[in-house]
């Protein structure tokens, strides 16, 4: 397993899709996750596996902070230690499950299959959640069949704005993508990464609010391996940001989760999310008929262009990371 994606943070649900009580299963990195709210409210992540035989613990049942294996009914206590065997209530209790780390953040739970680094203590910054001026929308999650780092270059990219996005966030008589500036970066709020700044499109429906089009100024960071945050400025009174994050299912099938924050407090929350929706199931099959699936790291594996600075950009952080999984080295 990639050490760099085994040791850092990734979401797996809503914290809305596990109440207190409640177990939910999801897949990380080729690992079976169960999830589970104990009566006191707090989340816990396990491997989805009992130690005795391999089954789901998440077929079976949660009871006074207590779950039972399906199979054979044994019971595992908070740390996931066994606490009893019906079959042979005098055994040995030595089985324990493997127990992962969890944190709720963004109004997501997010999962630490090993040991969190210092400088990924927590999941990634999303500074922009804190501001009260903007309005929170949770859109997705959308499974698509490609790794996660092709996903996220897709966000990266603007070239592909007047072709796949045509008259909403592109214009095919404006195909022309203008120089941008791009760095690493390291601050208090982002943490590190790289960033394209003074990227400038114009765009015929920039939000599900734009009425006509405008020439929109963007920002995108890359704060982690697969976590992307995009802002908006356009001259108007919106003032958006979008967070891309991924979870890595295999390397080459990826649920990605979407936040948006924006400041418009008006459109209905339904049709925020479809407009996201709608611009995400037209990269869909563009992603999915990507070849090879996973990203090409090698130099010269794919021919870019000066416009595809950003995406070289976000390949060269991606070897400075030492990431493994999902790419092609
Ligand atoms: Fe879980 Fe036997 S497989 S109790
Ligand atoms: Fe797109």
């Amino acid at each position: 397993m990639d050490p760099v994606l085994y040791n850092d943070w990734h979401p797996v649900a809503l914290s809305t899709q596990i109440a207190a009580g409640a177990m939910l299963a999801a897949d990380l990195l080729e690992t079976r996750v169960l999830l589970w709210r104990d009566a006191g409210g707090a989340l816990h992540a396990w491997e989805d596996r009992c130690p005795h035989r391999g089954t789901r613990l998440s077929m079976g049942s949660l009871r006074d902070d207590t779950v039972r294996c399906p199979y054979h009914g044994w019971a595992f206590g908070k740390e996931g230690r066994c606490t009893h065997i019906p079959a042979l209530p005098d055994a040995p209790l030595k089985a324990q499950v493997a127990v992962f780390h969890a944190r709720e953040r963004y109004g997501m739970a997010w999962v630490c299959l090993g040991a969190p680094t210092p400088a990924h203590a927590e999941p990634p910054a999303f500074p922009e959640f804190a501001d009260e001026g903007l309005r929170k929308v949770w859109c997705g999650p959308y499974d698509v069949r490609a790794s996660a780092p092709r996903i996220v270059e897709n966000f990266l990219d603007m070239a592909h704005f007047a072709f796949v996005h045509e008259g909403i966030l592109g214009d095919k008589e404006r195909p022309v993508v203008p120089d941008y500036t791009v760095e690493t970066f390291e601050d208090a709020q982002y943490g590190s990464g790289v960033w394209a700044k003074q990227c400038y499109a114009y765009q015929p429906q920039a939000s599900h609010s734009a009425s006509g089009g405008s020439d929109i100024e963007y920002t995108y960071r890359v704060v982690r391996p697969l976590t992307t945050i995009l802002t908006k400025h356009p001259p108007g009174a919106i003032r958006e940001a979008i967070a891309l994050f991924s979870q890595p299912l295999t390397e080459t099938s990826t649920r990605v989760w979407i936040i948006m924050a924006l400041n418009d407090f008006v459109s209905s929350y339904d049709a925020m999310r479809e407009f996201q929706d709608t611009i995400f199931l037209q990269d869909q099959p563009i992603l999915e008929s990507q070849h090879p699936a996973r990203l090409p790291l090698t130099p010269g594996a794919e021919v870019s262009v000066l416009c595809d600075r950003m995406s070289l950009a976000y390949r060269a952080y991606l070897k400075q990371q030492d990431l493994h999984y999902g790419v092609i080295r």
